[in-house]
């Protein structure tokens, strides 16, 4: 008999393929993430759960499951929707998908900062409206990306990906993590660790790529940001809930700072309604990570991690080690 496992969206093909030659499984009809009572309701019985950031995986989920499951594959690298610490209590091993979204995820970062500077948005609305008239000195105006100072706010993976690219564009790099990094890693790109503070007063661009945690969240609201130039952007592709974003409207609203490019958002799936109302706001549906390539070798991973942790070894990116031996 195969392990059953509840998969609570449609995952690229080739890793539904991956899945269902391994395990029973149960996957979501719906084209839209599971209500909590279909979450609580499709769990009950299941060894194993494949989980998206959508979902939230609290103890409930987990005691609605019963005492069979075993393991929680989530499809993302961030798993803030997962209490982990209710998993190892519970001796339920969980995993993440890191690496295999770096890279893409930088690119889109990459996009935003220039789409934003750039006016690249606007920019193409105006001209498929029929607008362009002709070559104009003064048209869309922006903002240079080449030698400004780009702020990393965290420094993992992602970041030092997004400092790369932003080295080609000769940009001065600065970051601020709660520890220093290795200076391998800082000589890579030429980074610069300085305090928060100096980070937000000397950015051009913030680039935020911490994890949600308690200490992040709501992290930049009015006061860190009237530490900013008011030419300054912020972009965020990390999690919604480090901004808070009544305080980001303000500071747009009182051109305390230039724009933003978010892909991420507070309230997700909401949309703070000024942001749809001005022109130096940038928003994305949370797509850092969507490309073919990436979102299936990410459903690869959490089908791998699954498939390790049935045959009693410990997958490769478990979060919580420790739980092994009973599985
Ligand atoms: C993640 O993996 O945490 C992203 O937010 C979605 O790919």
């Amino acid at each position: 008999m195969k392990p059953n496992i509840l998969v609570t969206r449609r995952l690229p093909s080739a890793a539904m393929a991956l899945l269902e030659e391994n395990f029973e499984i149960e996957c979501s009809p719906h084209n839209r993430a599971l209500t909590r009572e279909e979450l609580l309701s499709s769990v009950r019985c299941k060894e194993g759960l494949l989980s998206l950031l959508t979902d939230n995986i609290d103890p409930g989920v987990m005691d609605a499951a019963g005492s069979r499951l075993k393991m929680i594959a989530n499809y993302a690298v961030g798993y803030n929707n997962i209490d982990v610490d209710a998993a190892t209590a519970r001796r339920i091993a969980v995993s993440n998908t890191p690496d295999v979204l770096t890279d893409t995820t930088a690119d889109l970062t990459m996009a935003l900062l220039l789409a934003v500077a750039r006016r690249i948005v606007e920019s193409d609305v105006y001209t498929k409206a029929g607008k362009y008239q002709g070559w104009d000195p003064l048209l869309f105006l922006g903002s240079d990306v080449h030698h400004k100072t780009l702020g990393l706010l965290g420094f993992g993976r992602v970041a030092l990906a997004v400092a790369k690219r932003a080295a080609g564009f000769d940009m001065n790099i600065l970051y601020y993590d709660t520890q220093r990094a290795d200076p391998e890693m800082e000589k890579q790109v030429e980074a610069t660790y300085v305090d928060q503070e100096t980070l937000l007063r000397q950015s051009d661009f913030l680039s935020i790529h911490a994890p949600l945690t308690p200490n992040t969240v709501g992290l930049i609201g009015s006061e860190n940001l009237s530490l900013m130039k008011p030419t300054a952007f912020i972009i965020n592709t990390a999690r919604g809930e480090i901004i808070q974003e009544e305080a980001l409207v303000k500071a747009l609203q009182e051109k305390g700072i230039a724009g933003v490019g978010l892909d991420v958002f507070e309230h997700e799936p909401a949309i703070h309604p000024a942001f749809t109302e001005m022109n130096n706001v940038v928003i994305l549906p949370h797509v850092g990570s969507a490309t073919m390539e990436t979102r299936t070798k990410m459903g690869l991973m959490a089908a791998e991690n699954l498939i390790s942790a049935f045959k009693g070894q410990v997958p490769p990116n478990c979060l919580n080690p420790e739980v092994f031996g009973n599985i």
